[in-house]
């Protein structure tokens, strides 16, 4: 094979180390760069080893392929990367034997990304049926709401006694919390986005700010920004709304004492939704609360899912919307004492330096 067949591989998003029989890298692709965060120059010809650190499960499963034991052989490993420490990849080593090269040839992939990018495509049917479905469930019980409210202010009206008038009441509160309601699943579709560059840390500041005044002792946010990043192209309107609701439920799991984190990080070399971002902003929001309720971890982001008597269940739903309007995901993984909102958003290079 000639070095320019293997450029192809750049094209991959799984990572790609090709290994001579003397286990020195003879080439890896971009996604392995970024991984290892190590240039192709200072890789190929090294020892992997020498380069990113040796771990013994890896080393192993290396020598068993140049000692002929498998042709292909799939498991999680643990990695030891400069860039992030220990790591679990989900390695792939395939031996090489028809080309005089006899190459050994290590793709990996993240374990985290790979169950991501399952979950997201399996989810991706079900959030539009159930986008449709509240719309048409918002707009079913609209419009008997207001005759329904309209009848009871004029039985109210016409009511002989105050003692029957505590009923009209009651009728009239709950038809226009049901009100509210319904205008909160109808949001999404009824402001048209005003896309302009957004400076996401701005995004965080108001969101932080109504944060402490509605948390006003106890809360702490703070804030830990990657300040060289770009602005993004984005309805600064939702991604506040994206980001309050997310921050809203981890201050409220917090009961309102507890800690924060608005984080901010450039994510390189990601595939959201079968697209693939040079650049992307990576937003957490961590906290260090009781965690999402298990009955309901894998199901946060449908419409009227709530760990809350009182809640609606669509400050999640609406948010997850606002941010695949920007060609975005969010995610979450959740245990006892960290939660970390995932909002990933695509940063167009050439859109930012205009
Ligand atoms: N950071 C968090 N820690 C613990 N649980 C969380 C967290 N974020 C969300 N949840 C759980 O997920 C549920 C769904 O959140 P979502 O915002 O969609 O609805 P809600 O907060 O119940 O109601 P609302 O529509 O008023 O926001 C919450 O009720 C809560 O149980
Ligand atoms: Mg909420």
């Amino acid at each position: 094979m000639s070095t320019r067949d293997f450029r192809n591989f750049d094209l991959l998003t799984t990572s790609v180390v090709l290994l001579d029989q003397s286990l020195r890298v003879v080439f890896c692709n971009q996604s392995a760069e970024v991984l290892f965060g190590v240039s192709s120059r200072q890789l190929e010809g090294s020892r992997l080893s020498e380069s990113i650190g040796s771990v013994d499960e890896v080393e192993q499963m290396l020598h068993e392929a140049i000692e002929h034991q498998f042709d292909a052989k799939r498991q999680h490993l643990t990695w030891q990367l400069p860039t992030r420490g220990v790591t679990q990849l989900d390695t792939t080593v395939t031996a090489q034997r028809e080309t005089d090269e006899r190459l050994i040839c290590i793709e990996l992939r993240e374990i985290d990304q790979q169950r991501r990018l399952d979950r997201e495509e399996r989810q991706a049917d079900l959030t539009q049926a159930n986008k449709e479905l509240m719309r048409n469930l918002a707009h079913e019980i609209k419009n008997p709401l207001g005759g329904v409210r309209g009848a009871a202010q004029l039985l109210d009206a016409e009511l002989p006694s105050d003692d029957l008038r505590e009923y009209t009441q009651v009728i009239i509160k709950e038809a226009d919390r049901l009100q509210g309601l319904v205008d909160q699943m109808l949001a999404p579709h009824r402001k048209a986005r005003v896309m302009e560059p957004v400076n996401i840390h701005e995004v965080c500041e108001r969101v932080r700010s109504l944060m402490l005044a509605e948390f006003p002792s106890g809360l702490s946010i703070a804030r830990d920004y990657d300040t060289s990043l770009p602005p993004i192209h984005g309805d600064r309107e939702q991604l506040i709304q994206v980001v309050l609701n997310v921050a809203r439920n981890a201050a409220q799991a917090l009961g309102g004492q507890g800690a924060i984190i608005l984080q901010s990080r450039v994510a390189r070399q990601v595939t959201i939704a079968k697209t693939r971002h040079k650049l992307a902003l990576d937003l957490h929001v961590i906290d260090d609360g009781p965690g999402i309720p298990e009955e309901i971890r894998e199901r946060v982001f449908y419409p009227l899912v709530s760990g809350h008597p009182q809640g609606h269940g669509l400050g999640l739903t609406l948010a997850q919307s606002f941010v695949h309007q920007h060609g975005g995901v969010i995610d979450v993984t959740s245990r006892p004492g960290c939660t970390d909102f995932l909002i990933r958003l695509p940063i167009d290079l050439k859109w930012s330096q205009q």
